[in-house]
């Protein structure tokens, strides 16, 4: 079956529940237990931090959709990240190898919590090569965290070449995969342990919902995974997992007008002489192209793009003269988003200064059309 008719039936089961068509909110704190014997079972749920049927049935449609056997879910895709963490870094001394394009949060747990703990982080060039990786493995790595694209640079890793350095020396690899979104690359096909979503963008895709997950396909690292998860008591909430599972049912047709959309903004700016650069891994002008052609079938609605250098103050006359674009952080939702991207990138290997303001959009689903006019209008502005 295409995905597209997968997903209206993943994690479905009607028949379990009066024959309606979504499964219904299971909420709870207290669990019930008949039998005595059962009170302190790790074989079975005792308590509603664990999740009830709505959670169950939104990690089988992740496992599935994502080409795994088993999901864990948190309450954030920040919490997924450091869940993915703390669960393969159980000891000082151990070190994590993470892109220096990571997700700023992602960099900051690693570096001033798991510091702490004495754990060590080494940041890596997102573009390095097998042997670049290799040469800064240490007995003590644990941990490969990958992110790719980046969601601020749109850097792309050589994941096969890289998860082959990190399984030869028996390390866990983490990929956060929140711009395919599971639908556009197969992270875990490709040797990768843990995938990780964060279900706030297109699973959820009405910028009303926050949530998380950790894919895997090795079942004894998904109940490392939800050892840890009970240790540090990441209840989700059941509307959230209820939305994201209604969510999931549109969010290839999204994603699919999000790509056109999107890769239609890119190359009109690409031809505008206010831009410097569009950074989007679809495009044939991106440095690493061929690597999203060899590993993905499509690219969602988000990217980047470097303004000719202009004063801070114009840049933000253009991003206040815009109607249908908003500032906001998050992205992968219905409504169109842009903002500012310089103070939040942060690199240890080389500087990731750009030769002008970088800016990124998040698009939505609003008419193609518009959302140029949208831009045309406010570029008007930097003149
Ligand atoms: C690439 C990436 N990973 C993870 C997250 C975290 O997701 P959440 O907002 O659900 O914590 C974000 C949020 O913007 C993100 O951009």
């Amino acid at each position: 079956m295409d995905i597209t008719t997968r997903l209206t039936r993943l994690g479905r089961d009607p028949h379990a529940h009066e024959g309606a068509v979504n499964p219904p909110v299971q909420r709870g704190s207290t669990v019930l237990i008949a039998d005595a014997d059962e009170l302190y079972s790790d074989d079975r749920k005792t308590y509603g931090l664990e999740g009830f049927s709505t959670h169950d049935r939104l990690e089988a449609a992740l496992a599935d959709l994502c080409g795994g056997t088993g999901a864990v879910l948190a309450p954030s895709g920040l919490q997924a990240l450091t869940l993915a963490v703390m669960a393969v870094c159980t000891r000082s001394g151990d070190h994590i190898l993470l892109t220096d394009s990571a997700y700023g949060p992602m960099r900051r747990f690693c570096t001033e919590v798991m510091a702490g703990y004495g754990v060590e982080t080494t940041f890596f060039d997102p573009a390095a090569t097998a042997d670049e990786l290799a040469a800064l493995c240490r007995p003590t790595t644990r941990l490969l965290a990958l992110e790719s694209p980046g969601s601020l640079t749109l850097e792309m890793h050589d994941v096969p070449a890289l998860v082959a350095v990190a399984q030869a020396r028996g390390i866990t690899t983490l990929v956060d995969d929140t711009w395919s979104a599971g639908l556009y690359w197969r992270p875990l096909e490709a040797g990768v342990d843990i995938s990780m979503q964060a279900l706030t963008k297109y699973q959820g895709g009405h910028a009303d919902v926050l949530a998380g997950a950790l894919v895997t396909r090795d079942a004894e690292l998904t109940a490392r995974l939800r050892r840890m998860h009970k240790l540090l008591g990441l209840g989700v909430a059941a509307e959230e997992a209820w939305l994201v599972l209604r969510g999931l049912r549109t969010m290839a047709l999204r994603m699919a007008h999000q790509d056109r959309s999107a890769r239609a903004l890119a190359s009109w700016l690409e031809s505008r002489p206010e831009v410097a650069r569009v950074i989007h891994p679809a495009l044939p002008s991106h440095p690493q192209h061929a690597i999203w052609a060899r590993d993905f079938t499509g690219a969602g609605g988000l990217f980047s793009f470097v303004l000719k250098p202009v004063p801070r103050a114009k840049v933000h006359a253009f991003l206040e003269a815009c109607q249908i674009f908003s500032m906001g952080f998050s992205w992968g939702g219905f409504e169109s988003l842009i903002i500012p991207c310089d103070p939040q990138v942060k690199r240890a290997v080389r500087t990731g200064a750009a030769e002008g303001p970088l800016l990124r959009i998040s698009v939505g689903l609003e008419a193609t059309e518009d959302l140029i006019g949208d831009l045309d209008r406010a570029l008007a502005s930097l003149r």
